[in-house]
Formats: structure tokens, sequence, C-alpha cells
């Protein structure tokens, strides 16, 4: 008996350390370990031994099993450790390798230079504010200055509402987003003596609602919502019943508005020639402030940049031709009124820029409805990276 259980140890040892995998190894040990198993029949005999021969075969025989199991164990770990290896040499990752490009879309050039502007501008100091785009006409003409008679009402070819068709609330969701908070307007009453009126349209009837016909309102809302000192760039979707190569119904204005004590015009002309040399990237930039007219500035300027001819072509800088680009002046003491500020205390400028005509300039497309095709070649074409993350130090077109 004991040469047999020494001879089937050896046997069981060799039939585990030649399984070949993991597979044949859980053969084995239920040949050997399971229900059935060889090992565990004998374990089985004990019971109809005598108790001499259980003393004496007793601890031999469970000397196999323990063997057998502790067998099975270390070929299993060198089995799962090999398995590993072989994984991890045919499974490599080789991290150097270059990526393949997917399919990715594109920043569409309005979006690019909003970003451009809001970043030009943040390096002068200014916020970004935001407002609704279905506005009432108080804010869009109204606390502008422009009166209920007024033909800038009509010359903007206003897109109404019926009445009662809009909703009356209607905000952006990101409105004033980048504003500090500091104390609202509506706190303001009394410390001025000027009484803010976002109530009611004049003859007290509901207001008129309608898609705002330029970013201007954005100026009120902003002096409601803010203390002064304020410095606001406000970019945005305006409307106007207009469709031609350069007027489309939907179109982007960029609105700027600073508040603060002894603003003088000379501070426009510095911020605005300071942001063209910026956006175009040239320092020959040459402005031409023009006398004009606009109901919520006094005085009002329209603004002129200067340009050459080059191989046939356009290209700003210099002073050869002029060409208009923008509007501008003094924030109207009635504005500020309107808003609850003393226009002895504080003064301001504003201006307003068609941002399609920015990148139009800037990255020479010349019809505007392409802008809002949607067709993708054009997109493919004069669209941007995702990740080309417009900076000043890094150069903003770059
Ligand atoms: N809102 C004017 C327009 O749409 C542009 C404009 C002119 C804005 C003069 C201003 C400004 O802020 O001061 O034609």
């Amino acid at each position: 008996m004991g040469t047999d259980l020494d001879q089937m140890q050896r046997d069981w040892l060799s039939r585990i350390s030649a399984a070949a995998d993991l597979a044949a190894l859980e053969a084995e040990r239920v040949a050997a370990l399971g229900r059935q198993g060889a090992v565990t029949r004998l374990l089985k005999t004990l019971g109809g031994m005598t108790p001499e021969e259980r003393q004496a075969e007793g601890p031999r025989i469970h000397a196999l099993r323990e063997a057998v199991a502790a067998a099975l164990a270390a070929r299993k770990a060198a089995l799962e450790a090999a398995e590993l290896e072989r994984r991890l040499a045919t499974e490599r990752l080789d991290m150097t390798l270059p990526v393949k490009a997917g399919p990715r879309g594109s920043v569409h050039p309005v979006s690019q230079v909003m970003d451009e502007l809001a970043e030009i501008f943040a390096d002068l100091g200014f916020a970004v504010a935001t407002g609704p785009e279905i506005e009432d006409d108080w804010h869009n003409f109204t606390a502008l200055n422009i009166p209920a008679s007024h033909p800038a009402r009509a010359m903007h070819d206003t897109f109404y509402f019926e009445q009662g068709q809009a909703p009356s609330s209607a905000r952006h969701p990101g409105e004033s987003r980048d504003l500090s908070s500091s104390r609202p307007a509506e706190e303001r009453q009394g410390d001025s003596g000027f009484r803010r009126n976002d109530g009611e349209s004049e003859e007290g009837a509901p207001r008129r609602m309608l898609l705002r016909t330029h970013t201007s309102p954005v100026q009120i809302r902003a002096m409601q919502a803010h203390e002064p000192p304020l410095y606001v760039i406000a970019p945005g979707r305006t409307y106007r019943s207009d469709s031609d190569a350069t007027h489309t119904p939907m179109f982007h204005q960029v609105e700027g508005l600073v508040i603060d004590r002894g603003i003088t015009l000379g501070h426009l002309k510095w911020t605005l020639e300071t942001f063209l040399k910026a956006y175009f990237e040239r320092d020959d930039i040459v402005l031409r402030l023009r006398p004009s007219y606009f109901p919520f500035t006094e005085p009002s300027a329209e603004v002129d940049v200067g340009y050459h001819i080059e191989n046939g072509r356009r290209v700003l800088g210099g002073a050869d031709q002029w060409m208009e680009l923008l509007g501008s002046g003094m924030v109207h003491p009635r504005v500020l009124a309107h808003c609850g500020l003393d226009p002895d205390q504080w003064q301001g400028f504003a201006f307003g820029c068609g941002i399609d005509r920015l990148a139009m300039l800037k990255y020479g497309m010349d019809d505007l409805r392409a802008f809002f095709d949607g067709d993708l070649r054009w997109l493919r074409h004069y669209g941007f990276a995702a990740l080309d993350v417009p900076t000043l130090s890094g150069g903003v077109g770059a």
C-alpha cells in the first residue's frame, strides 16, 4: 500500500505539472479531488478500515491529498502568471504611435470672432454681458432714447411679435453671466434721484415684444443690473427684416459699453484703436471719427478705418482710403437717466459693430449669406479647429 501511495503521488504530481493550461489543470483537479476523484475515493476507504489500519494509512492518505492540492495551487499560479505574461507581451500598446484622426467638427468663424473679441476685451478689463434675443420695445428702443414716433424704429425693419405671442419675461440663459455681482440697480433709486423705468411702456400699456434689432438693449440691462463703473462687451444675435449679399435677417453684433467717472471721447478712440489693432493684428490701423447721429449717444461718431489696395485686394491699414466700420458715441444723458444713473456723476461711451463684417474683413469671405447656409464645404474651408483657443499672447488669430 505504502509504495502504491508514493507511486500515486508521483503520478499525480507529474500529471499536474504537465497540465498545459488552466482548463487541463481543472480536469486534473476534478480527477483527483473531485467528488468521484481518485484521491477522494481513497479518503473514503478510511471509513471501512480497522482503527489500526486507519492509524497507519490515515496520515499518509491525507499527506497525499495535501501534496496533490498544493501541486494544483502551485501549477495554477504558474499558469496564471504565464497567461498574464503572454497577454502583456501580445497586447502591448505603443503609446508613441500617432493617433488616427477621426471626423472632427470645426468652429464657425462667427464663434471664433466672438471668442477673439472676448479675449481682446478681457485684456482691456471688459466683462461679457448678454441679454435676451426676444426683447421688449422699452429696452430695444425707448430706454435708448428712441421715442415711439422716431423713424429709427421703422428704419430697423423690426420683427414684432403679435401681442401675447412671445414670453414677456424672456431671458437669455447666460444673461449677465460674467459680470461680478454688485449692488443691483433696484437699490439705487433714491441715491441719485433718477428713477429707472422698466415697468410699463410710457402709456402704461404692456410692452411690445420683438426680436432685438441691435445689441444696444444689453447696455440698458447691464446698467440696470450692475453698479458702475461698468466695462462690458455684449456679442450676440440680432434680427432685421433684410436680405441680400451683405444683409441677412439674423446677423451678429458686438456692443461695447463703458460707464465711469470722467470718460471722454479720447477713451473711446483709444479703446477702439487698441481693439482693432489687436483684432486685425496690424499696428498701422488708423481710425477716423466722423460726426454722426444715434439717438442713444451724444455726440455720436461713425468710425471709419483706413485701408489700401494690395494686388487688387483691400487690405486694412494705412490711410489711403476709408471704410465705415462701426457706430459709437458718448452715452446720452437721457439713457443714463433711464437706467437710474446721474449723468453729472457718470459718463460713458458706447459702440456697436457687426461681427459678421469683422469676420469677413479678417478672414476674406465675401458673401454673408454663406455664413448661415450650413454648407459643410464652406465650414471646412473657413472653420477653425476646435482647440484653437485664441490668446493674445499666442497671437489671437494664430
Ligand atoms: N445700435 C446701432 C445699430 O445697430 C449701432 C450703434 C451705434 C451702437 C452707436 C452703439 C453706438 O452703441 O454708440 O446700428
